[in-house]
């Protein structure tokens, strides 16, 4: 499903040009739940920004679905991330002034989904992340951990093929982390394809693959025994 042929990505030019991805190739298929390891400034975000269609590769072929991404324009980019992708990340990125329900239903806004049922679904979401009771709550109102299950449920309204996470215990302790781990592990016994950026091994041992970034370049990539 995703298929990256040599990939590089640099920022700058000239002395000060930093070259964060060196010519990565991989393939990713569906439902694999993959773990995106290495230490700062590896090049994991680098790639992962790449993967969700926010930014492009400076040089080498990336396709999503049988869809040639690196060479389209902005305006295409937008709709497919809106499409086909879902974003966790290790801040939750929710809007403070939006309940619960209407955060997840938040990208629904770009579809021709009425607002009612938008928030039907929104809330299904939210069902399905064990947070329904919640779905006025602020994100103020509510726990690390609960803030992120409600980004995994926006994540999740468009019925994206995949999900990236960018560190998405980051920010949490390792309690509520395992907690946020068997609510991704579920969502990919479920069929969800997902690809996650990890520092901590204990997280990423929940995925099924491993890669390991080192100075732009995929050192390792191991099929875990489960
Ligand atoms: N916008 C940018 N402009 C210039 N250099 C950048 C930019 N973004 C990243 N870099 C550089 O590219 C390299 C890879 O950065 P990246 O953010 O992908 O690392 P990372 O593996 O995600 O690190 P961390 O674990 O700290 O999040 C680093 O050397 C970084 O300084
Ligand atoms: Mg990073």
């Amino acid at each position: 499903m995703i298929k990256v042929s040599n990939i590089s990505r640099s920022y700058g030019s000239g002395e000060t040009q930093v070259n964060a991805l060196k010519d990565v190739s991989l393939h990713i298929k569906e439902n694999e739940f993959v773990a995106v390891m290495g230490t700062s400034g590896s090049g994991k975000s680098t790639f992962m920004n790449i993967l969700g269609c926010l930014d492009s590769p400076t040089n080498g072929d990336y396709s999503l679905d049988n869809q040639v991404i690196s060479d389209i324009d902005d305006v295409s980019l937008s709709k497919i991330r809106n499409q086909k992708i879902g974003f966790i990340f290790q801040t939750f990125h929710l809007l403070p002034r939006l309940s619960a329900v209407d955060n997840v239903a938040l990208p629904l806004r770009y579809t021709d989904m009425s607002p009612q049922e938008a928030k039907e679904r929104g809330l299904e979401m939210l069902e399905k992340v064990g947070l329904k009771s919640r779905s006025h709550h602020k994100p103020f109102e509510m726990s690390g951990g609960q803030r992120q299950r409600v980004a995994i449920a926006r994540a999740l309204v468009n019925k994206p093929q995949v999900i990236f996470a960018d560190e998405p215990t980051g920010n949490l302790d390792s309690k509520t982390s395992y907690e946020i781990m068997d609510l991704l592990t579920n969502l990919h016994q479920q069929g969800q394809t997902i690809v996650m950026v990890t520092h901590e091994e204990d997280i990423a041992e929940y995925a099924q693959r491993i890669i390991r970034m080192k100075d732009g370049v995929v050192i390792e990539d191991t099929q875990c025994q489960k």
